[in-house]
């Protein structure tokens, strides 16, 4: 059996701590598309484009994952593909009430759609794609927290 989940986020940018949970993740589905969300009413450092072209690079070596956008829903977008799993990653308990809230929403759209969630690792922890962009705008080496097509863009932007 064939088992597809989406991992949908901003990802702007990606992190070493979003590549870990994607691997983890292999061990447990088949295929993952990563989906790189687009909120018109937030505003991003980086295009859906770029974000989009930068986790295809960081994660090239990895034929089971594919990448895509939506600016709608994301249990629509996995009814369209046919993945019944959602994969979202938990740092800490703050995390929790937010991603709480969310799954009853996307349960209450579609109960048929699980989301699954994976621990970071302690040394990802404190990793979010705001400490990186906060870190790089301090002029912080973030080159071991991001993958380094991210860590070109990260510098092509500064
Ligand atoms: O990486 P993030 O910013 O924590 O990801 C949040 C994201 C993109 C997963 C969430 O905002 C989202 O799912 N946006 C798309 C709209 C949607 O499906 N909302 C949930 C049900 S109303």
């Amino acid at each position: 059996m064939n088992v597809l989940a989406i991992y949908p986020g901003s990802f702007d940018p990606i992190t070493n701590g979003h590549i870990d949970i994607v691997k983890r993740a292999l061990r447990v589905f088949d295929k993952i598309i990563i989906l790189v969300a687009v909120n018109p009413g937030k505003k991003y450092l980086f295009s859906v484009e770029e974000r989009v072209q930068m986790i295809k690079d960081s994660l090239k070596e990895y034929p089971q994952v594919s990448v895509d956008s939506t600016s709608g829903l994301t249990v629509h977008y996995a009814q369209k593909v046919g993945a019944n799993a959602m994969i979202r990653g938990l740092r800490a308990a703050t995390d929790f009430e937010y991603e709480f809230q969310m799954n009853n929403a996307n349960v209450f759209i579609d109960k048929q759609i699980e989301s699954i969630f994976f621990m970071a690792k302690h040394e990802f922890m404190f990793i979010s794609s705001s400490t990186i962009k906060e870190m790089v705008a301090g002029g912080i080496d973030v080159s071991k927290l991001v993958p380094a097509p991210v860590y070109t863009m990260l510098k092509e932007h500064q």
